[in-house]
Order: structure tokens, then sequence, then C-alpha cells
């Protein structure tokens, strides 16, 4: 992977072809320059430290950077030269895992359009979802973000479904780890989240993600339009290319918006709307996109979110007679539901759009 590392963390300001995308990017209504994010080391053994810092980051935008997180980097590789195969397959193959309705597969480009309002396409983007695997024997197999997912053809691509499975494993390993964290840092027991009720099966989602082409945010093109994400945490491994950027006020008048860079062994961690409801709007779920510059930008977000029936609502330690939960209680699936039908194509409509 490119990319800077871990230890020049907060400085690399003078990146030329940041620079260079930054005066093409630059649209009249935002300043655009690099975010200097936290940095949890979750090899430290004072939880109650980490947890310390983690609240400053999630009280400031919710994005930090994790390391010694455990996923090595062979691993990581490995996940993305497969991720590089899959894409560079024949349309037609791509098509024959297109993504079914418990969202696993394939999505193609302009699949997906977070931010309606301002983009006048989908996401310059095609996809590859892969979800918790919950055999038919289980009784809850046959719920909405559960089942088995769907893999592209073995003799096509060998070792590939096996790459991605330890991808995913780990990627969850590293979030449970992330919830201690979060636990702590809102007064809970660190096991609050990392708990049979809330993680013992989660809707847990590895993406893969490969971008192409140049955004135009003054014609409303973008890699990814402006979004916040839907669930507990994401974490974020990219291949150095730059392309993310946060909005921290979204309500003001000028969006302002960082660039985030991306660091050699470091992955980008940020929470999702779930996170910002239990916490009653304490903890941010931050506005983020991706702006392309022409190259090829290939990236893999792995989301979590609890169980399915899990019900979101305010904490125990977020709440008080002066401030009142802000958020009505909501079942997890319910609201995943209804988030992934405001941005995605209808299953139905790709074979039309997509086919024809
Ligand atoms: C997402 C996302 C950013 C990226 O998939 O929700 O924000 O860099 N991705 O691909
Ligand atoms: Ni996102």
């Amino acid at each position: 992977m490119k990319g800077s590392n871990a230890k020049d963390i907060l400085v690399n300001n003078s990146n030329k072809e940041m620079s260079e995308m930054q005066t093409k990017n630059q649209v009249e209504d935002s300043i655009i320059q690099e975010s200097l994010l936290t940095c949890i080391d979750l090899a430290n053994s004072d939880l109650h430290q980490s947890a310390l810092l983690l609240k400053k980051a999630c009280l400031d935008s919710g994005f930090f950077y994790v390391i010694n997180h455990g996923i090595s980097k062979e691993v990581t590789d490995k996940a993305f030269e497969q991720s590089k195969k899959f894409f560079a397959l024949p349309s037609e193959e791509k098509m024959k895992v297109l993504k079914n309705e418990k969202h696993r597969g394939y999505t193609p480009l302009y699949d997906q359009i977070p931010d309606p309002e301002n983009q006048v396409q989908g996401d310059h983007k095609e996809g590859y979802y892969i979800g918790s695997e919950v055999p038919r024997d289980d009784p809850q197999w046959d719920r909405p973000f559960y089942g088995l997912n769907t893999w592209p053809n073995p003799d096509v691509l060998p070792g590939w479904r096996e790459t991605m499975e330890e991808y995913h494993q780990e990627a969850l390993r590293v979030c449970k780890a992330i919830a201690k964290l979060l636990a702590l840092s809102l007064d809970l027991d660190a096991d609050y989240f990392d708990s049979p009720e809330m993680l013992g099966k989660p809707i847990s989602t590895l993406r893969l993600l490969h971008y192409e082409g140049i955004s135009d945010p003054s014609k409303g093109i973008y890699g990814t339009g402006a979004h916040s994400d839907y669930g507990m945490i994401t974490l974020l491994a990219t291949d150095g290319v730059m392309g993310l950027q946060i909005c921290k006020d979204r309500n003001a008048k000028l969006q302002k918006w960082e660039y985030v860079p991306s660091i050699e062994g470091a992955i980008v961690v940020n929470l999702g709307d779930m996170m910002e409801r239990w916490s009653n709007g304490l903890f941010r779920s931050t506005l983020h996109r991706v702006i392309l510059n022409g190259q090829s930008r290939y990236s893999i977000p792995f989301f979590v979110e609890p169980n399915h029936d899990c019900i979101i609502e305010c904490l125990p330690t977020c709440q008080s007679e002066n401030n009142l939960p802000k958020y009505p209680a909501i079942k997890c699936s319910a609201y995943l539901t209804q988030r992934y039908e405001e941005s995605h194509l209808k299953f139905s409509s790709y074979k039309k759009t997509n086919l024809s």
C-alpha cells in the first residue's frame, strides 16, 4: 500500500500531488486541506488512556486511525489483489454475481446515489458486498441481513472466497476491540457493546470498492457523494490513492471539506449513525465523500452493525433530566433496510438499467 508512515501521521501537508488535486477540485464554497486525525494504538495496554483519546476523537469528528490492529500487511495486500482481479473480469462474469435481495454480491457503476440533491448521477464506483454468513440450519438464517454470501466462480478466481473470509474475520476482531474502547469512553462496562445481545451475531459487511474517473463537485460528479455511514463502526482500508474527504460541520453555510490521508499500516475508522443515535448525538457520524483525480482507486470498507434484532436507543450514560433522548428507539434491521432503500437502486431495476 502507498501512503505515509504512521510516524509522520500529523504532518505531510506539502504533498505535491495533493496540492495539484486540491487546486483542481476546489469549488467556490469549500476550502480543502488535510485533516489531522487522532491515532489510537490498539496494542496500548492502558485501555483507559486509549478510551480518553478516543472520546476526544469521537466528540470532534468520529474519524480516527487505528494502528497495531493486528491485521497483517499480507492479509490486507491479498484482499486488495483479489479485489482488483474481480473488478478486472469481463462485465458478463461480474453480472453473474449481481447483488441479491440479501445485499450480497456485485453492485455496478452508478448503483448508489447517497446525495441526490448534489449528484447528477450515481457514484463512479463498482462494488462487492460480502456479509456475515448465517447457515441454513440457523433459526435466523432467513432474516433480511443474514444468510449466505454469493461468490465468484472459484475456477475463475481461485482462493478468492478464502481471502475475503479471512479479511472479514480479522476486521470483525478489530471492530470488537474498538467497541470495547467506545464503551469505556461512554462510561459503560468494557463489554457493553461486545456482548451476545449486541455483537453476538453482528451484521458485518465487507465491501470491495473500485473507483474510476475524475470528480467535479461543481458539476455534481463524485466518486462517492456526501453521506454518513448507517451503522456502528466502519473500518476503511485504502490503496493509498487520495480521495476521501470529511466535512465536520454539515450545517455550515460554506461547507469545509478536508482530505483524510492514507497512512501505511494504519486503518481509518469512522462512526456511523447508529453510534450517534446511541450516544444521543454526543459522538459524531461525520459527513464524508470521495473525490477522484483520474487515478483508479480501490478501497475496502468494513461496516459493523449489531445483531438484527438489537434495539438502538439512547444509552443510559448519555441521558439525564436535562438531556432527554433525541432519537426514537429503532430496531437495527429496520433502520438498515430503510437506509439501504434510500440510497441503492432496487434489485429489480439493476437488470433494467444494466442489462438492457
Ligand atoms: C463508504 C465510504 C470511502 C472510500 O463506502 O461508505 O465512505 O474511501 N467509502 O471508499
Ligand atoms: Ni462512508
